[in-house]
């Protein structure tokens, strides 16, 4: 009886370390920190949910076309993206990632048009924890996909243009359609954005 019940424990064990042997790829919903204080890259970005994508985009007037082009695509983690649908806003520790690949109009069968590339040229991310900044959002730069980054310094113009431009909470939530109908619906758009759009606050 007690070798069965043994065996029977010993099975259990296997099973929840077979499970646990799993985890790597269980979700990260938010963010972990490296021994030096910066942000670890989420390394399941690509398993969240997917935002929008961008083509050569400059904020800059008059702006040369990019050559290479550059596409980009925007992640938001899933619990995020879950609080954003249910109230239009983000909750604390959301994290959204900006991947930012090399464009390319020559490959296999195409003949016209571009395609993105496996080729990264930056991952950026938005992450915002008041436990740790003050001023709630912090951006962080991991270059070609760098295992970690420190936070870059609040007076980066990255701040400002998000803080003065974004539609919802510093985040560029126009350009991310299903959000933006969210956002109008609970009345969530920043008095900035309306301001770009011509509307009165
Ligand atoms: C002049 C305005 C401007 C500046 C400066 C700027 N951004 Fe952005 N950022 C944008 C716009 C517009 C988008 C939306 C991009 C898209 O739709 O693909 C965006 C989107 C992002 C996103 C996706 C999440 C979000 O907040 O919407 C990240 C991450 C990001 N930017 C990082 C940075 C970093 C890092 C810097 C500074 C090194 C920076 N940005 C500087 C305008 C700006």
């Amino acid at each position: 009886m007690n070798v069965r019940r043994n065996a029977l424990a010993s099975g259990l064990l296997l099973l929840w370390s077979v499970a646990q042997a799993g985890s790597p790829s269980a979700p990260i919903d938010g963010p972990t920190y490296a021994a030096d204080g910066g942000l670890m890259l989420p390394a399941n970005y690509r398993e969240w949910v997917f935002l929008s994508a961008g083509i050569d985009m400059s904020y800059i007037a008059g702006a040369m076309p990019t050559d290479p082009h550059m596409m980009d695509n925007v992640f938001v983690d899933p619990a995020a993206y879950r609080a954003f649908q249910a109230t239009g806003r983000w909750p604390d520790r959301t994290m959204l990632v900006k991947e930012n690949r090399r464009a390319s109009g020559k490959g296999s069968i195409n003949k016209s048009g571009n395609f993105q590339s496996t080729e990264i040229m930056d991952i950026e991310v938005h992450l915002k924890d008041a436990s740790r900044f003050p001023a709630k959002w912090a951006f962080f730069d991991f270059g070609a996909g760098r295992q970690s980054a420190a936070a870059i310094p609040q007076a980066a113009d990255c701040y400002s243009c998000h803080a003065a431009h974004g539609a919802v909470d510093n985040t560029f939530v126009q350009f991310y359609p299903t959000l933006l109908l969210i956002a109008k619906a609970k009345g969530t758009l920043s008095a900035g954005y309306k301001r770009d759009e011509g509307a009165p606050d």
